[in-house]
C-alpha cells in the first residue's frame, strides 16, 4: 500500500513570522488524529523559512508533519550565486524537495535536463524529490497531453535506478487547473495519473511503478479531496492556495483520510 501525500506548497508567500504561526496551527489541527491513519504530512516554505519551521517541528517532536523546499541546484557547493544545494535543504532537516514545477519551468526557463539533475541529486542526497509535470490548456485541447507528460516523465526519471524512482514521487499538476479553482475532473485526473503510472512501468520497472507515490495538484480544496483520493491510483495532492490556511490544509487532510478509511 502507498502512503498518501498530503503536501502544501506555500510558493512565495509567508513572512517567517506567518510561516511559523501557520505550521504552529497546523500542528494543533493534527493534535488529535492518530499517526497510523495520518498521510505524509509535508508543508514547502519559501527558503527563507526553512530553519524557522524546521525549529517549530522539531520543537513540537509530533513528527506529523515532514518539511520540503520549492526548489534546489544539483551542484552541492561552489560559484552559482543565488542557488541552494541540496545538502544545505538536508542541514535544516528537510526530507522533499519540489521540482520542476510548472511555474519553474514556465518564468525561470527550467528544462527537462535541469530537472533530471536536480532529482538525481536529491536522491544522491537520500531525500524525495517531488517531481512536476502537466499540460497547458492548449496542449490539452490538441489532444497531446499524454504525449507531453510521458516526455516529461521519461526525461525526469532518465539515469534513475529503479530503487531511486520507487522513493520518489510525481505531481501532475495540469497547468490550467493551477490557481484558477477549476479542479480537472476526478476520473480524467486518475486516468491521466495511471497513464504516468504506466510510463514509470515502462521506464524503472513495475515494481517502481507500484511504489512511486504520484499526487494530484491544481486548485485542491477540502470539497474536492474526498473526491479525489477515492481513485484508484491518485496517491494525495500537492496544494497551492488552500495550503496557506490551516484550517482549509487540515480539512484537505482529514477529507484524504475519509476517503481511504
Ligand atoms: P493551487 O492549489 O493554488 O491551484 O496550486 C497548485 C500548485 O501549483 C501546487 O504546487
Amino acid at each position: 500500500m502507498r502512503k498518501p501525500i498530503i503536501a502544501g506548497n506555500w510558493k512565495l508567500n509567508k513572512l517567517t513570522a506567518e510561516a511559523k504561526s501557520l505550521v504552529n496551527e497546523l500542528m494543533v489541527g493534527l493534535k488529535d488524529i492518530d499517526k497510523a491513519v495520518l498521510p505524509e504530512v509535508v508543508v514547502a516554505p519559501v527558503f527563507t523559512s526553512l530553519q524557522t519551521v524546521s525549529d517549530a517541528l522539531s520543537e513540537c517532536g509530533c513528527g506529523k508533519v515532514k518539511l520540503s523546499a520549492q526548489n534546489c541546484y544539483w551542484e552541492s557547493t561552489g560559484a552559482f550565486t543565488g542557488e541552494v544545494s541540496v545538502e544545505m535543504i538536508k542541514d535544516l532537516k528537510a526530507e522533499y524537495i519540489i521540482i520542476g514545477h510548472s511555474e519553474r519551468r514556465q518564468y525561470f526557463s527550467e528544462t527537462d535536463e535541469m530537472i533530471n539533475k536536480k532529482a538525481k541529486a536529491i536522491l544522491a542526497g537520500g531525500l524525495i524529490p517531488i517531481i512536476c509535470c502537466g499540460e497547458t490548456l492548449e496542449q490539452r485541447e490538441e489532444g497531446v497531453t499524454d504525449s507531453h507528460i510521458a516526455s516529461q516523465i521519461k526525461a525526469a526519471l532518465e539515469g534513475l535506478s529503479s530503487e531511486d524512482v520507487a522513493k520518489s514521487a510525481i505531481a501532475y499538476e495540469p497547468i490550467w487547473a493551477i490557481g484558477t479553482g477549476k479542479t480537472c475532473d476526478s476520473v480524467e485526473a486518475n486516468r491521466v495519473i495511471a497513464m504516468i503510472r504506466s510510463v514509470v512501468a515502462e521506464v524503472s520497472g513495475k515494481e517502481a511503478a507500484d511504489a512511486i507515490r504520484i499526487l494530484y495538484g491544481g486548485s485542491v480544496k477540502p470539497s474536492t479531496i474526498e473526491e479525489q483520493m477515492s481513485q484508484s491510483d491518485i496517491d494525495g495532492a500537492l496544494v497551492g492556495g488552500a495550503s496557506l490556511k490551516a484550517e482549509d490544509f487540515i480539512g484537505i487532510v482529514t477529507g484524504a483520510i475519509k476517503a481511504r478509511v
